[in-house]
């Protein structure tokens, strides 16, 4: 019996201020957009900005429905954007940031389980890693490098073909 074993760093950054400019520019953005997302029913608002490798920045928010469960976080929207309208470009950084209208939003909260699948998916495809940048609209940020390593042994499309 052999034992494997994961583990990885992130960046714990105390203020804003402290973010190189293009990372703090990022993270305003996705504050902001916060005010636009649609989430009636959570009271939940999410906005996610991302830059990709060509130098576009693509946002997006939480979309929610009456009909929960047909709701699509703000990633899902923002990855959804960036194929459509920036096809196979990778992401290089995406910046979540969240404004809970019910409760403080100064601890940064991470991509829920079918977004990390989804993230996984747009990384294989583009074949480069998304950077992370994870917070509320106040309070510490997190930096993680690779998204990938928010889904360890993730299910890709290898899987299917076998490979
Ligand atoms: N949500 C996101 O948009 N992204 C996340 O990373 C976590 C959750 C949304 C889904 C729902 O509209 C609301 O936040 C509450 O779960």
């Amino acid at each position: 019996m052999q034992k494997g074993q994961i583990q990885f760093e992130y960046e714990i950054y105390d203020s804003i201020d402290e973010l190189l400019t293009e990372d703090k520019d990022l993270l305003e953005q996705a504050r902001e957009i916060t005010s636009i997302a649609y989430a009636p029913y959570s009271k939940f608002l999410v906005g996610a900005a991302a830059m990709l490798e060509n130098g576009a920045i693509v946002k997006g928010t939480n979309q929610e429905n009456a009909s929960y469960p047909v709701g699509i976080c703000a990633e899902r929207t923002l990855l959804g954007t960036a194929a459509m309208t920036h096809t196979n470009v990778p992401i290089v950084t995406m910046a979540i940031a969240y404004n809970n209208l019910s409760a403080k939003s100064d601890v940064p909260v991470s991509p829920c389980g079918m977004c990390r699948q989804s993230l996984s998916e747009y990384e294989n495809r583009t074949g480069k890693p998304i950077r992370l940048i994870l917070s509320g609209m106040e309070g510490k940020i997190f930096i993680i490098e690779n998204t990938g390593n928010l889904l360890p042994f993730s299910f890709s499309g290898d899987h299917l073909l076998g490979l």
